[in-house]
């Protein structure tokens, strides 16, 4: 069986560590494309020094050139401006708009079967651009957010019962903003409903720091965003669609009228495999859930309607 091939775009923060989770797990050959081509080769060449060490077989090429890219079976696109204190998601929609055009000109080309994972905030208007700009079909286009919100989650909820976070379980759906809707009656501990664990005061606190939890690490990091979290869960959807895994991850997925939503993309739970998003799983929402669905969409649609593309 010959090795997959896996491209990062943005050889930064978020695209270095993407990187070195696909490689140490040996999901594929992995090329590192940045606009900033000694970076991309520097941190390619790096990561290949390291894998005699970890003792894993992937090779790593950093590249500014996107021919390096051609055939890839997953792209995903890490390219782009992150917050900085005081910033939202959204003041960065100019300059990031800018930035996933040239990278789907530069990757459509050399990889039209490729599965696109953007990651690139603000993630659900980039997903939607990349999706109009590619004109690749809406299954092989995904955006990475609800895997980081929902991990985000989990983790405080095992932070707050002192449980092991392999057992948590919880579910974030809506756009990646502070409307995202994380919702608790589907959160649960080895299947036992976190309100049963944990006081209404608690889930509470919980869910709040789940919408501010990007912000959280921006105000500490003080000059850039969260890169750890969110790199594992880019490779994790990657893992999902190499290894036909059939995952249901949230992601932000192109809905035609699914809970409602027509023409485009949000967080919605999706089966994740080699077909991409091969099903949206509707749950069912009791009116306050729909109600804060209802508003994260019209949150994301309202940007989307601006958009210059
Ligand atoms: P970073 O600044 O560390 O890295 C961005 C990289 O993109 C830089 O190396 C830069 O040279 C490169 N780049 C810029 N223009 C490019 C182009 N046209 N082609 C190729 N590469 C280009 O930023 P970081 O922390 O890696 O974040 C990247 C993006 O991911 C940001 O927009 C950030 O907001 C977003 N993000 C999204 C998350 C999500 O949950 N969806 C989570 C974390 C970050
Ligand atoms: C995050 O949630 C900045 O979107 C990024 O950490």
């Amino acid at each position: 069986m010959s090795r997959k091939k896996i491209t990062v775009v943005g050889a930064g923060n978020v695209g270095a560590h993407t990187a070195l989770w696909l490689a140490s797990k040996e999901l594929g050959d992995v090329v590192l494309i940045d606009v900033m081509e000694g970076t991309a080769r520097g941190k390619g060449l790096d990561l290949m020094e390291a894998s005699p060490v970890e003792g894993f077989d992937s090779n790593i090429k950093g590249t500014g050139d996107y021919k390096d890219t051609a055939n890839s079976d997953v792209v995903i696109i890490t390219a782009g401006l992150p917050r900085k204190p005081g910033m939202s998601r959204s003041d960065l929609i100019n300059t990031n708009l800018g930035i996933v055009k040239s990278v789907i000109e530069g990757i459509a080309p050399y990889s039209p079967n490729a599965h696109i994972i953007v990651v690139t905030n603000p993630l659900d208007v980039m997903v939607y651009a990349a999706w109009k700009l590619s004109g690749f079909k809406p299954n092989k286009i995904t955006g990475m957010a609800g895997a980081l919100d929902s991990a985000r989650m989990r983790a405080f909820i095992a932070m707050e019962l002192n449980v092991s976070v392999e057992d948590v379980q919880a579910l974030v759906i809506g756009g990646h903003a502070d409307e995202m809707v994380p919702l608790k009656r589907y959160s649960t501990v080895s299947g036992v409903p976190i309100g049963q664990l944990m006081s209404a005061e608690r889930i509470d606190a919980v869910i709040s720091r789940t919408k501010t939890a990007g912000g959280e690490i921006v105000g500490l990091l003080k000059t850039g965003s969260a890169f750890y979290a969110p790199s594992a869960a880019s490779a994790e959807m990657a893992e999902a669609i190499i290894k036909d895994k059939k995952r249901v991850i949230p992601c932000a997925a192109y809905c035609s009228g699914q809970y409602g939503v027509n023409g485009m993309f949000i967080g919605v739970p999706v089966k994740l495999g080699a077909g991409g998003v091969e099903k949206i799983y509707e749950v069912e929402l009791d009116d306050a859930e729909k109600k804060a669905f209802d508003n994260s969409v019209s949150a994301i649609k309202k940007l989307i309607d601006d958009l210059k593309i």
